[in-house]
């Protein structure tokens, strides 16, 4: 069983959205996953309760009930479990960076959320943990030129020794409503999302299989 945790200490820079969506993703294409939701305001578990179609089991925790949830997962053989955490809970972060095998950093493009990633990769680093830094909420590239806040913000991540994952997700309406009623963007109409959502999710996956995975078959 893999094993990815979606963090940022900075509230509001889409962990429910890329959690909700990697977790989808990987159900989709035949992956047995589970979610844990350790944000006491339950976003994600509120998402997959919306869901009408099967998609994938959903679990409330706390940072010291992890790794009993993690084992329980194991045992009923999931192939997957996708952690969605809370912003500023540096804590149960912690707990989930150190059971997950990848860490899925999530930041939007602009300098004050470039600012706010800096802890949670001093987190991530401190522990010596596979990290990937996905960017969210980014403007629109116009006619295959990037946008200027894009850039700067790549420029940013370099200076960090943080480059993004090739995968960047825009700023899309589809991918809120599209979670309004337990959905991937991939189920829905636009074909630009379900291409962002595709290219994100093969990321995720060539790079935690590529992790020493932390917990063993069961
Ligand atoms: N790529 C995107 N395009 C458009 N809206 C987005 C995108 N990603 C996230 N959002 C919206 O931004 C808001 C915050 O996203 P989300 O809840 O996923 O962030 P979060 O990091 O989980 O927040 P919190 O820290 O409160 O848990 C939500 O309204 C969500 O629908
Ligand atoms: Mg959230």
């Amino acid at each position: 069983m893999r094993t990815v945790a979606v963090i940022a200490l900075k509230g509001g820079s889409g962990k429910t959205t890329v959690a909700s969506h990697l977790a989808l993703a990987a159900h989709r294409r035949g992956v047995d996953t589970m979610v844990i939701d350790l944000d006491p305001q339950h976003s994600i578990q509120s998402i997959f309760s919306a869901r009408a179609d099967p998609g994938p089991a959903c679990v409330t925790s706390t940072g010291p009930k992890l790794m009993s949830a993690q084992y329980a997962a194991l045992g009923l053989g999931k192939q997957l479990l996708i952690i969605d955490t809370q912003a500023g809970a540096v804590e149960d972060v912690t707990e989930a960076v150190v059971l997950a095998d990848l860490s899925v950093l999530v930041v939007r493009p602009t300098l004050l959320d470039l600012a706010g990633l800096v802890p949670t990769l001093n987190l991530v680093r401190r522990l010596s943990k596979p990290a990937l830094v996905v960017m969210n909420q980014a403007p629109a590239a116009r006619e295959g030129v990037e946008s200027p806040l894009v850039k700067r913000a790549m420029r940013g991540l370099e200076y960090l020794q943080a480059p993004p994952a090739p995968a960047i997700l825009r700023a899309r309406t589809i991918y809120q409503t599209a979670l309004e009623t337990g959905r991937s963007a991939e189920e829905m109409w636009d074909k630009a999302a379900a291409r962002e959502i595709a290219a994100l999710w093969k990321c995720v996956d060539n790079a935690a299989a590529a992790s020493p995975p932390e917990a063993r078959e069961a």
